[in-house]
Order: structure tokens, then sequence, then C-alpha cells
């Protein structure tokens, strides 16, 4: 991305703002209009006080100067205020869109993208992109203004100084031009280094049990700290560029303050100056070369955020790759039958995981689909709520493509109970009423009691107020597993999908979860991908899936009698 484009896109982020913007650049030509009023004032303080010794002056000047230095200081902050307000609300609003684009994303996306460095695309890479709006580019504007004062003020004294001072400033900027570019190449690793580490923490945190299981803590430790090296190098050789960044601007001042003072002093010598002039044209540019020597640091920060701002934008462009149609329909409430005509899938584009996928499923049907692991049956009951999109063929719900509707309509539609079960760091009552904050406390209570979770909770000493922690860790695997099952009977969605809902957990607790199930799949249409017998026997239709492609079908009966895969399978896996 070039930079023009980034700041293009930058500066549409401050637009809304533009008002407040201006506010602070009035705020800022103020200040700088006052600093070049400060260097202006040190003529006539010294040569009317301390060379014509006016009484007059000594009574007013320190008056003056008071005053002076409170009004720039009034503009000063304004002009901070105004440039941190626009900065985090551009943060705020940019965090924001950030979080809602990556949940807008496929299901292949977050397959794909690690957490970490999404975490870190919303924390850190955002707030060097703040950084570089407010304190950065706003202000360099304070800066330039100041520094176009003072000139005016150099200019004013003596142009023959002037034009010497003219050349030094030159030679002030090839460094920092250098410097912003290494900065820049700098903190780019930087971030990929710091995202790369946020990874490993993620990974290895929720990942606990196992690193414990098989004793891989100095395992981690090594991965951890490796990466941590590698960031320790980057920062080292940003500290070294920076440190030699400051004192090489210092000499060049140095230089140059030695040569206007040689220059200067034969002209006050010679009487072509008064003494008051020449200090007072030092003092300005002693003053100029303070924000001069800033834009350097300030350069650095730039080049930071632009960065920052590159990977932001990239993100975001990332197009969701499902999205409902334009101006797409809602899905009416499901009435009839789900149709998978030709179906064909795969997950890169070659290698299909689903072929010739023929299948119709009359509302109120519970269909078990059984087959070998990786076979492709989790992903046939992904299709249906669109979390992938088809190839080939199509899948129709009542004669209507899922294509054609709204991604909500659909979802809305269909419950899942799936073997992971995943819940949040919240209350009991928030989990199982997860999406929906208009649940009666009535109706909470009897989906969990339908769910065979009542018992449980009520045994809790918060009851349905108990925060269950990061994944639901202080609970057990059935329990967990009965308040995901009381979540899709509050859903009450017509279309339920189960896969392996039961296969984490032991006999006893099986049971309960059996049960839930039960009255979860009451007056619902439902896949089933089970690996227990029990649950294939409640079901209408049982078909065979072996690599992606359905091989037998119809009841236990039926398909026992075939004596092909099904008793194959049934005598290895679902023999009690
Ligand atoms: N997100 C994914 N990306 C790429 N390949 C996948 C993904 N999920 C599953 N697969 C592959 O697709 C095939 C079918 O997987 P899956 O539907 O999960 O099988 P089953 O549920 O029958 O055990 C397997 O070969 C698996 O490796
Ligand atoms: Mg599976």
């Amino acid at each position: 991305m070039s930079n023009k484009i980034v700041l293009s896109r930058l500066y549409e982020l401050i637009l809304p703002y533009r008002f407040l913007f201006m506010l602070a650049m009035f705020a800022a030509l103020a200040v700088a209009g006052l600093s070049g009023a400060q260097a202006y004032m040190v003529k006539p303080l010294l040569d009317k006080i301390f060379f014509e010794k006016s009484a007059y002056f000594l009574a007013i000047l320190p008056f003056a100067l008071v005053a002076l230095f409170a009004v720039k200081g009034f503009f000063y902050g304004l002009n901070y205020f105004l440039l941190a307000k626009i900065g985090q609300t551009v943060i705020r609003d940019m965090r924001t869109r950030v979080f809602e684009h990556i949940h807008l994303q496929s299901l292949s996306f977050f397959h794909k993208t690690p957490t970490g460095e999404l975490i870190s695309r919303v924390i850190t890479d955002i707030n060097l992109m703040q950084a570089a709006i407010s304190t950065a580019v706003v202000g360099l504007l304070r800066d330039f203004f100041q520094v176009i004062f003072l000139l005016i003020v150099i200019f004013t004294m003596n142009w023959k100084l002037a034009l010497i001072s003219f050349f030094l400033i030159p030679a002030a900027a090839i460094p920092i031009v250098r410097f912003g570019r290494i900065f820049r190449r700098i903190s780019t690793m930087m971030q990929e280094q710091t995202a790369e580490i946020s990874n490993i923490m993620h990974e290895s945190i929720t990942g606990a049990p196992v690193v414990k299981a098989f004793t891989m803590e100095q395992y981690e430790s090594k991965r951890f700290s490796t990466q941590v090296s590698k960031l320790f190098k980057t920062m080292l050789e940003r500290a070294k560029y920076r440190c030699i960044q400051h004192p090489l601007m210092e000499i060049i001042g140095g230089i140059g303050i030695a040569l206007i003072l040689w220059f200067g002093g034969k002209e006050v010598i010679i009487g072509n100056a008064t003494p008051g002039t020449f200090f007072a044209f030092l003092t300005a540019l002693i003053m100029v070369y303070e924000p001069i020597k800033k834009v350097s640091r300030i350069n650095a920060v730039i080049q930071e955020g632009l960065a920052a701002a590159v990977r932001i934008f990239g993100l975001l462009d990332q197009k969701p790759d499902i999205l409902s149609k334009p101006g797409a329909h809602d899905l009416a409430p499901f009435e009839k039958v789900i149709t998978l005509q030709d179906l064909q899938f795969s997950y890169d584009g070659k290698n299909p995981v689903l072929k010739d996928i023929n299948l119709t499923v009359p509302a109120g049907e519970i269909l078990a689909i059984v087959g070998p692991s990786g076979s492709g049956k989790s992903t046939l009951t992904n299709l249906i709520p669109r979390f992938f999109d088809i190839e080939k063929g199509s899948l129709l719900i009542d004669g209507v493509n899922i294509k054609d509707i709204t991604l909500k309509s659909l979802r809305n539609q269909i419950a899942i109970v799936t073997q992971q079960t995943i819940l949040f760091n919240d209350t009991i009552r928030e989990n199982i009423a997860y999406g929906d904050q208009n649940k009666s406390e009535e109706d909470i209570k009897k989906a969990a009691d339908a769910a065979h979770a009542l018992t449980f909770i009520e045994a809790l000493p918060d009851g349905f107020n108990t925060v269950i922690g990061e994944s639901g860790i202080r609970l057990s695997g059935g329990e967990r597993q009965r308040l995901s099952i009381a979540r899709a009977i509050l859903k009450n969605a017509p279309i339920l999908i189960l896969d392996e809902a039961t296969s984490a957990l032991d006999t006893e607790s099986e049971r309960e979860v059996q049960k839930a199930l039960e009255n979860l799949m009451k007056d619902r249409t439902t896949f089933v991908i089970a690996h227990r017998l029990s649950t294939i026997k409640n079901a209408d239709r049982i078909i065979v899936i072996k690599d992606g492609r359905i091989i037998e079908e119809g009841t236990h009966t039926n398909l026992l009698s075939l004596k092909g895969e099904y008793e194959t399978l049934y005598n290895m896996q679902y023999q009690d």
C-alpha cells in the first residue's frame, strides 16, 4: 500500500471531525505566532532596558511577558486537548470497526488467522496509529507554523544571518529522512514479533491442560523465550538508532549555533546590528531548532503509525467471503423440506471433501449421519448454516437456495450442539440466554430443566448467577454439554444439528445428556452425527458417508441386512 493511499485513508478517518480539527489548527497558529512574539521581545528587552536603560520599558515589559506566556499557554492547552479528543475518537471508532469486521468474517478466516495476531491489531496497532494521528501529524502542523513564524522573526532581524541558517536546515533534514525509513522497518518487525508472542501466549494458556499432561512446560517456555529474544534484539536495534539520532541532531545544532555566533558577532562588532537584534535572532534560531529537532522524533512515530495503518487497512480490506446477498430476503419459518442437490464441496478449491451429495430431509425427520472419522460428516452439517459456501450444486430450504437469503434469518433457524462446548466467562444465565436478552427467567429455567441441568445449577452456591470461568472451566464435561443443550433448547430453532454431542462424555453423564438431547430433538428436524448406537436407533433414517460420498442409506435394520459399510462400522463402533 503506497504512502499516498494510506494517508488519504487516514484523512478520511479524520474528515468527520474537521471542525474540531480546524479549531485545533487555529490554536496551533496562535501558539506559533506567540512564539514568534516571544523571540521578538528579546530585542526591546536588551536594547531598551539594558542599553538605553529606559524606565518606561522596564515597567511594561514584565507584564507583557507574563501576558504573552499566559495566552500562549491557553492556546497550547486548547490545541493539545482538541488533538487528544480527535485522536481518541478515531481510535474508539476504529477499534469498534475492526472488531465488527473480524466478526463479519467467515469461519475459514478464523481457521487461517492466529488469534494473537488479531488481538494485536485491535490493541497495539491502533494505538500506534493514534499516536501518529494526534501527537504526530498535528503536532507536526503546530511545529510547522512555529517554524514559519520564527523564520519571519529571523528574517526581519537580519537577512544575511538568516540565509546562513537556511543552509543549515536542509542539512538537518537528511538524517531525519534516513532515520524515518529505518524506524519504519524496525517497527514492522516489532509488530510482527509482538503478534507472534501473543500467539504463543494465547496457545499455551488456552492449551495449559495439554501442556501439563505432556510436561511440555520447558518446551513452551523455550518457544516463548526464543521469540522474546527476537523482539529483544529488535528493540535494542531501535534503541541503538534512537540513541545515535539524538546526539547527532544535537551536534548538527551545535555547529549551526557556532557558525551563527561567529557571523553575528562580527555584524555587531562592525555596527550592522544591535546586540538586541542579534540576541533576538539567536533566540528565534534556538527556538526554531527545537521543533525541527522534534520533527525527526515525530517522524519515527509517524512511520510506526503508517506501518500500523497499513496492517489495519489490510485487515479491513479482507472481504468476508460469506455475506448475505445485497437485497436478500429473510427465510420464512422452515416448514417442509431441506434439499441437497448434486452438492460438491472442498476447503481448498482443489480436493473435494464432499461429492455428489443428494439428500432430501422432510421437516420433522431425525437423520443420523455415520461414517469413519474424516469422511466429511461435520463438513456436511456445517454447510447447512452456510459456515462454508458450496462449490457445486445447491442447498435448498423449502425450495429456497440458502445463498439467496440473509445469513441472520438462516442461522436463526438452526441450533447446533457440538462436541466442543463453547461457553463464555459469564453467568450461567447469560450463557443459556446467549444472544437473546429478552428471554424471561421462567423460560431460562424451563430450558435448563429440559436440558437436565436444573439440578446441578441449583446446587451451585450462586445458582444461575454463578460465573463459570473461561470456557466453563469450573464445570464438568457433562455439565458444560447440558448448558449448551439448554442454550439450544431456549433458541427453539426448527432445525437442529448435533455433531457428536455426547462423544466427549463418560457413560454416566452421557445418559443425562442423552435424555436432554431427546427433549431437544422433539418436534425438530435433526441432523445427528452420532457415535453411540442409542442415538442412531432413534433416527428415522441413517446415511453412511465414506470419502465424501453417501454410500448407503436406510433404517438400522435395512442397513444391517445390506452387510456393507454400515455393518462394518456397526461391528466396530456401535456394538454396546
Ligand atoms: N477447516 C478445514 N480446512 C481444511 N480441511 C478441513 C477442515 N475441516 C475438515 N477438513 C478436512 O475435511 C475432511 C472431512 O472432515 P470432517 O468433515 O471434519 O470429517 P468427520 O466429521 O466426518 O470426521 C477431513 O479430511 C478433514 O481433514
Ligand atoms: Mg466431525
